[in-house]
């Protein structure tokens, strides 16, 4: 098996600084080895500068659509890491996206979509990430890129729509760490029916039933294609703390890894991405930077067949 590492370091899907930093942490961690380590051929081009891929010409200029802001910036990147993600999985290798802000899941999930169009999809997260450009409240991008690949209504607009299509059914998707859903989200996820396991219910049924239940609802046979887009703020705050828009009550560190490690054994992994892994540069917080990078390290390992014995 082949994994291709792809690194994304992007931060025009929201406003801080710092999510850019994470891909390189994770790689310095040692990732790229630890994956070899566990049987992997890892694909991973170490002089090719994965800031490239994030900043291409946008003679333009960026001037905010509607609500959103950085949209042609934000569509761009996308739009070549769906060509990314999709070459890769087309080859039959297992990319594994390091992000970068979530608007990345737009491209990601769009470049295994454009392999298999039948693959389900687990979000993990504290965000539902289901705005439309009418819902937005904050014109951030990283909160909308799972309506664009819905197809909600407001988000056939350039310049997304000269290569996105909608290519996700509301029962292919669903998602688990929810906690800080907006308003105008709450909606959209009930008017489509989408199946959300929020830290209710991880409370109420633990971690193993809630993910019998979410991999029965999205792949009921356990033989269809999986897309594990994980940002890591569904992590509670005291397990990776560096991460741009803390909420409390999040997964603990087993329960995080347990997703990860229920996703291996279905046999079915296409894609993974580890989101958000965000990376402050100040000294004061370098402990919980670390901390943070060797979580999403953990979690891409126990996703792609770690096991504890
Ligand atoms: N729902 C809020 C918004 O649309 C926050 C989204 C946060 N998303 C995230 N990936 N942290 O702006
Ligand atoms: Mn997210
Ligand atoms: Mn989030
Ligand atoms: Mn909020």
């Amino acid at each position: 098996h082949t994994a291709a590492i792809i690194p994304c370091p992007f931060n025009g899907g929201q406003g801080r600084k710092g999510v850019e930093l994470g891909p390189n942490r994770l790689i310095q961690a040692g990732l790229p080895s630890q994956l070899t380590s566990l049987g992997w051929s890892v694909s991973y081009d170490p002089s090719e500068d994965p800031r490239e891929a994030v900043a291409p010409p946008l003679p333009e200029g960026d001037a905010p659509i509607g609500r959103m802001k950085n949209p042609r910036l934000v569509s761009e990147v996308n739009r070549k890491l769906m060509g990314r993600v999709g070459d890769a999985v087309g080859k039959g290798w297992l990319p594994v996206t390091l992000g970068g802000d979530h608007s990345l899941g737009m491209g990601t999930v769009a470049g295994t979509k454009s392999v298999h169009p039948d693959a389900a999809l687990i979000w993990v997260d504290a965000h539902a990430d289901i705005n439309t450009p009418e819902t937005t409240p904050s014109g951030n991008l990283h909160g909308l890129p799972v309506s664009f690949l819905l197809g909600l209504s407001g988000t056939d607009v350039a310049p997304f729509n000269s290569w996105m299509k909608p290519c996700l059914r509301p029962t292919d998707i669903v998602y688990i760490g929810l906690r800080d859903v907006d308003e105008g989200e709450k909606r959209l996820l009930r008017e489509n029916g989408i199946r959300c396991f929020t830290m209710h219910e991880v409370d109420k049924y633990g971690i193993g039933r809630v993910m019998e239940m979410a991999l029965d609802h999205v792949m009921g046979g356990r033989e269809m294609p999986l897309h594990l887009s994980f940002d890591v703020d569904a992590l509670d705050p005291t397990v990776a703390p560096s991460t741009g828009t803390p909420v409390r009550g999040g997964l603990t560190f087993r329960e995080g890894h347990y997703i990860t490690e229920a996703v291996a054994e279905t046999g079915c992994l296409v894609a993974l991405d580890i989101m958000r892994q965000e990376v402050n540069p100040s000294l004061k917080d370098s402990m919980s930077a670390d901390e943070t990078v060797a979580v999403g390290c953990s979690l891409a390992r126990a996703a792609l067949g770690e096991t504890l014995l």
